[in-house]
């Protein structure tokens, strides 16, 4: 019988692996939050991933379980746990990717580089951090930020005052119905740019990290990645792959791992962040790579061997679709971008275009960058 793996969310990140779980031959179930979501094409339940009930009778279906998005409660987590399923990546890992103040207080328990960071539960804590790093400073909710949503750079405590009087409630922006007691605040970081490194584990410990890339961000989402990033030498790359190999082994990380780095004009690479899933700056590797992110994080949550990370090309540039106000049925202009730019290869998420949404996204492929950046540019901007 096929191994059974089930996905747990309904986005494009399931869907973009039921391509590979075929080609696997990998026998995939979703649990979507909604009907017609993005992964409905793979045999999908619909419930809240929030009832353990729910989630217990999806699991006992599967051989492993796995995600789309980190949003599953560690009470549920730890209950399939308990009852002997494979989850991966396990609650114990998650954790780390679900709440950036554990984050920080264990990446800085292994001795990983950071922005300097504190827990800041009132508004003089947050002036203080302000006061000690130049007057400016980022602050985050710990829980259920994505896209830049639940981070605000501030120039004084006042401009989080909202979210603190959140805090006491238990309602912080992007935080769930799990009450928080403190905010994340780091330093602003004066980076000259953002990287990202990607790393796949298996739960047997065996481990292959992907070249390290260059992400754009425009209004906290992830714009453009550029793949290997441009200009990175022998000694980025290895710190990039130090720092990512670090991380997933010291926290028992099993399939992709994605860690944010932010690179300074003083050439130290910092951590962001982490994600314990496919992440949108391995998209590239659909068609850039030997082996995608999506059949890696298929493979590692198996514990099949893992495949190889090479580029097919010396570079490789993704861009992403956001939906915008855009006039023309997405037919039209689908296969407007696809007549004018054949070897671009447009990847859709079958969702309806909203401002700002992702709905889907370009890769490109090539020897020269300039040409590789222009071809995703200008086919994603047929949807624009
Ligand atoms: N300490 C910092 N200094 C400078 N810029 C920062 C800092 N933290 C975050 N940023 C900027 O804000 C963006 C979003 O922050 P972060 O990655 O923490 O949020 P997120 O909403 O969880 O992101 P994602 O879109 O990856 O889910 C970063 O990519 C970076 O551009
Ligand atoms: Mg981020």
């Amino acid at each position: 019988m096929a191994l059974r793996v089930g996905v747990i969310g309904g986005g494009q990140l399931a869907r973009m692996m039921i391509a590979p779980a075929v080609e696997l031959g990998l026998d995939m179930r979703v649990l979507a939050e909604a009907e017609g979501m993005s992964a409905q094409p793979a045999a999908t339940a619909v419930g809240d991933y929030r009832d353990f009930e729910t989630v217990r009778a999806f699991a006992s279906e599967v051989d492993v379980v796995t995600f789309d998005h980190e949003h599953v409660p560690q009470e549920v987590l730890r209950a399939l746990v308990a009852e002997g399923i494979a989850v991966h990546p396990g609650p114990d890992a998650l954790q780390f990717a679900q709440d950036k103040l554990d984050m920080r207080a264990r990446l800085a328990d292994l001795g990983v580089p950071q922005p300097d960071w504190a827990a800041v539960s009132d508004l003089e804590g947050l002036q203080a951090f302000l006061d000690d790093h130049g007057g400016r400073a980022v602050v985050k909710t710990p829980r259920g930020g994505y896209d830049g949503k639940g981070v605000r750079v501030v120039r004084s405590a006042d401009e989080a005052a909202d979210w603190f009087a959140d805090t006491s409630t238990g309602s912080a922006v992007g935080a769930g119905d799990t009450p928080i007691d403190a905010l994340l605040v780091e330093e602003l970081v004066p980076f000259t740019r953002e990287l990202a490194q990607q790393i796949a584990r298996r739960p047997s410990g065996q481990m292959i990290a992907y070249p390290v890339v260059e992400t754009v961000q425009s209004d906290g989402v992830c714009a453009e990645v550029f793949a290997p990033a441009p200009g990175a030498g022998e000694r980025l790359a290895q710190i990039a792959e130090d720092i990512g190999r670090r991380i997933a082994e010291g926290l028992g990380v099993t399939g992709m791992l994605a860690v944010e780095l932010f690179e300074t004009d003083d050439q130290r690479i910092l951590v962001n962040e982490l994600a314990m899933r496919p992440h949108n700056s391995g998209h590239w590797s659909q068609d850039g790579a030997v082996t995608g992110q999506f059949e890696q994080h298929l493979r590692a949550v198996a514990d099949l061997p893992l495949g190889d990370t090479a580029p097919r090309a010396r570079w490789s540039a993704m861009v992403n679709i956001l939906g915008g106000p855009a006039e023309g049925a997405f037919e039209d202009r689908f296969e407007a971008a696809m007549s004018e730019h054949p070897d671009a290869k447009i990847h859709t998420y079958g969702k309806s275009a909203r401002p700002g949404r992702k709905v889907g996204h370009v890769n490109a492929s090539g020897d020269d960058l300039d040409d590789v950046v222009y071809t995703a540019r200008a086919a994603a901007a047929h949807f624009a």
